[in-house]
């Protein structure tokens, strides 16, 4: 295992006390809360991401933030906020949309699609696009769910309110029919259309609870670059839970760098990173 932060530099260089006990307590605190394991390489991102608590609490280091995080329920959403990682894009892995499209066009009696870590939106408001094209209206019979544990990210989400580089690569026919660009001090910015924003409920779930606030149906699932975060035993569990949601039809789109070759009793693959669920076993 690597120096901590602490280890790197001299104790007066640091604004506050970081051990490698306190890091290593970060790591069991946050995987209890989360189910996301930091590998040894994250020091310096939890020292920065925390240092900012500690400066809101005024407490002078890590032993008494991790007793005050202990002693404060309501810290804990601070917590999860501070150290999730949220990076996302409008249609990022693009093939996914092309065939969730021809997917919808196919299948009318799709009802609940879900997003499971849908981080500041982008991910979501793609899904609802697609929607809205493969039906030719906002007034689709589609319902969709988008969730995250993080709730600072799901308030930027529903605001539905970005830069304007955010959607600088999509076609324009695209920016032209679900964004609004911003006026005057906001014309560096862009705002999903009303009709897209109401397509779409937003809700906070952790992944790692028993319960999830979902219908008893779920037709197609998106659950992209979250499951990396999580160990072996615990992607099962959920993608266990998933499964036990979709019908035999169903859809399981994953991230890229996400395969679940060993869950065969699972899912069966279609391709890049799209599954099906295996039934009736
Ligand atoms: C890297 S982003 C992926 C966003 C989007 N799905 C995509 O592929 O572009 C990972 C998201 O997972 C969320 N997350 C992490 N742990 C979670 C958990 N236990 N339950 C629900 N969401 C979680 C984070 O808050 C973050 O927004």
């Amino acid at each position: 295992m690597g120096d901590t932060v602490a280890d790197r530099h001299d104790g007066a260089a640091l604004e506050f006390t970081f051990s490698r006990k306190d890091f290593d307590k970060v790591r069991t605190t946050l995987y209890g809360m989360a189910g996301i394991r930091l590998a040894d390489s994250k020091d310096s991102l939890v020292y920065s991401r925390l240092a900012r608590r500690l400066r809101a609490l005024r407490l002078n280091s890590f032993n008494h933030y991790l007793a005050y995080l202990k002693q404060h329920k309501e810290e804990e959403e601070h917590f999860i906020n501070a150290l999730t990682t949220n990076l996302t894009s409008f249609f990022r892995e693009g093939h996914h949309f092309t065939e969730l499209g021809k997917y919808l066009r196919l299948h009318r009696h799709v009802k609940t699609i879900w997003c499971a870590a849908s981080s500041t939106g982008e991910e979501p408001y793609s899904i609802a696009m697609t929607v809205a094209q493969a039906y030719g209206t906002f007034a689709s019979p589609v319902n969709i769910i988008a969730s995250d544990i993080d709730s600072n990210v799901l308030q930027k989400a529903s605001n539905g309110v970005y830069r304007k580089d955010a959607v600088a690569k999509l076609p324009l026919e695209l920016k032209r029919q679900f964004f609004h660009r911003g006026k005057g001090a906001h014309s560096d910015k862009v705002r999903v259309v009303p009709e897209l924003r109401r397509m779409v409920e937003f809700k906070q779930i952790n992944l790692t609870h028993e319960r999830w606030p979902l219908p008893e149906q779920v037709d197609i699932i998106f659950c992209r670059n979250v499951m990396i975060y999580f160990d072996k035993d615990t992607q099962l569990k959920i993608l266990r839970k998933m499964v036990g949601l979709m019908p035999a039809d169903g859809r399981y789109f994953a991230g890229h760098s996400e395969n679940f070759n060993m869950a065969s009793n699972l899912v069966r693959p279609l391709g890049q990173t799209v599954y099906q669920p295996v039934k009736g076993r």
